[in-house]
């Protein structure tokens, strides 16, 4: 199951010591996942999904893609540039009404060849059915990939992930006590755990909320308890899973989804000018933020080795240019 994907990043991602940081924070080491590096017009974290999604479309005879996410969706622009790659259509939808002027991630998706479609209020693929429909009525062959491309075949990316990072551990004789990292649609998180137990690495995962908005009918916790059924039963882990294992880290979510605030703009310019790396104002940075929070407030006990996992986006720090200067 974990081996059906199509190669589309540049794998394993680079697991590097944040030196700098690490002697700012002395109680702690802290580390970095370079997923921002995984390929795909500038990378990300769903280009591990996407190689599930892109291998069952080819597999299955598909001509066409559809998905869906914010007008800055990091998701969608990964998702255009793998359809380019491997020649298929991409249909976007993306929330809110056509700009004057295309920006970020939203022109890089139009550069890439996505067929863009607005949709107002629906930002999370509320329309994706719909859409489907009219293409197939054309004639098309139409795969729907979920909002944030947070099924149990997207988690999967995020399963084998976990696989990479034991194999980088034990080269480096290392061991991470905490994982930080952006949670939004749920698939990165629903991964990791499940990965973290189909392996048995032993860390804890600090999943930092993004969006404090729920997802359909359902908390963003609950939508990930689903997918951790879902992946118990078909990777035949030994466990049962309740809510305590999807919980999310709330309160950096408080003013909303895409909203940067002073919080994310220190995060950036903080690991931009002790590490030269670039997070984002929308996911990476709120994380990023997060993460310093915990250890500035004394939140870890001393000592403890920390992974960030730097799931991407930077193109979206030039449509944010104004809140970042
Ligand atoms: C840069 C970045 N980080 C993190 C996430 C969150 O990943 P997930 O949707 O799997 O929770 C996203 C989702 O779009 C993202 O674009």
């Amino acid at each position: 199951m974990l081996a059906n994907k199509y190669p589309l990043g540049f794998f394993p991602t680079p697991l590097e010591k944040m030196i700098n940081l690490s002697k700012k924070y002395q109680d702690y080491q802290l580390y970095i996942k370079r997923d921002d590096n995984s390929g795909l017009a500038s990378g990300g974290n769903k280009v591990r999904k996407l190689q599930y999604f892109i291998y069952d479309a080819l597999s299955k005879g598909f001509d066409a893609i559809i998905t869906a996410g914010a007008q800055q969706s990091n998701h969608c622009r990964q998702t255009a540039a793998s359809c380019a790659k491997v020649g298929l259509e991409c249909h976007l939808l993306l929330g809110g009404e056509k700009p004057k002027r295309y920006n970020g991630n939203l022109l890089l998706s139009q550069l890439l060849g996505a067929k863009i479609n607005f949709s107002g209020d629906n930002r999370k693929g509320e329309d994706i059915k719909l859409l489907k429909q009219k293409l197939e009525l054309k004639g098309k062959k139409v795969y729907a990939v979920p909002y944030g491309g947070s099924n149990l075949l997207g988690a999967y990316g995020f399963v084998d992930a976990v696989k990479e990072l034991k194999g980088q551990l034990l080269e480096k004789n290392l061991k991470m006590d905490y994982i930080f990292f952006a949670s939004s649609s749920g698939g990165t998180q629903a991964g990791l755990r499940l990965g973290i137990d189909l392996f048995e690495v032993d860390t804890k995962l600090m999943p930092i909320s993004i969006d404090k908005m729920g997802y359909e009918d359902k908390t963003l916790a609950e939508a990930v308890l689903e997918l951790l059924k879902e992946g118990q039963k078909s990777l035949r882990i030994k466990k049962t899973y309740s809510i305590d294992d999807a919980r999310l880290i709330h309160g950096y979510d408080s003013e909303g989804y895409g909203v940067v605030t002073s919080n994310e703009k220190s995060s950036i310019k903080e690991l931009a000018e002790n590490e030269g790396i670039l997070l984002d104002p929308v996911y990476s940075g709120r994380a990023f933020y997060g993460m310093l929070d915990h250890i500035k407030s004394q939140k870890i006990e001393k000592g403890a080795n920390i992974l960030f996992w730097h799931t991407g986006g930077l193109p979206a720090n030039f449509y944010y240019s104004k809140e970042l200067m």
